[in-house]
């Protein structure tokens, strides 16, 4: 039987959403008060759902202390503090809506995890608002 591991984790981040193809009526319009110049702050809360067999020598799907470790150095270090559009690359040039952070956040974890265990990203932006992926 497969069974999910997950962690919690948190990053408090700024950001502003953004279309540099529209003019200010117009991102002003979609994005509403996410718009503003200056950008605003979110509490992000992030939970990582590993999922996989148990392995039996260890009887543990992933050990949760590495996990809990990878995402610190590659999660909450590279965006806590941050202003997400102006301080990281990842949003140089993407737009930091919740949707895209989580994938975001699935690409730079998906790569340190073993092929075989599966992962969910689910991100509150609020804590009425939240996205995961894979949907
Ligand atoms: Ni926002």
């Amino acid at each position: 039987m497969k069974v999910a591991v997950i962690r919690k984790a948190h990053f408090n981040a700024a950001h502003r959403l953004h279309n540099p193809a529209w003019d200010d009526d117009r991102n002003r319009e979609v994005f509403g008060l996410c718009n503003n110049p200056n950008g605003h702050g979110h509490n992000y809360e992030l939970e990582v759902k590993v999922t996989g067999e148990i392995d039996p020598d260890t009887g543990m799907v992933v050990d949760l202390g590495w996990l809990a470790g990878l995402i610190r150095r590659e999660v909450e270090q590279r965006f806590d503090h941050k202003h997400l559009n102006l301080d990281t690359e990842e949003f140089r040039n993407l737009n930091p809506t919740a949707e895209n952070i989580a994938v975001v956040i699935w690409r730079i974890l998906r790569v340190h995890l073993p092929e075989h265990l599966g992962l969910h990203v689910r991100l509150y932006e609020t804590p009425r608002n939240f996205v995961e992926c894979p949907a």
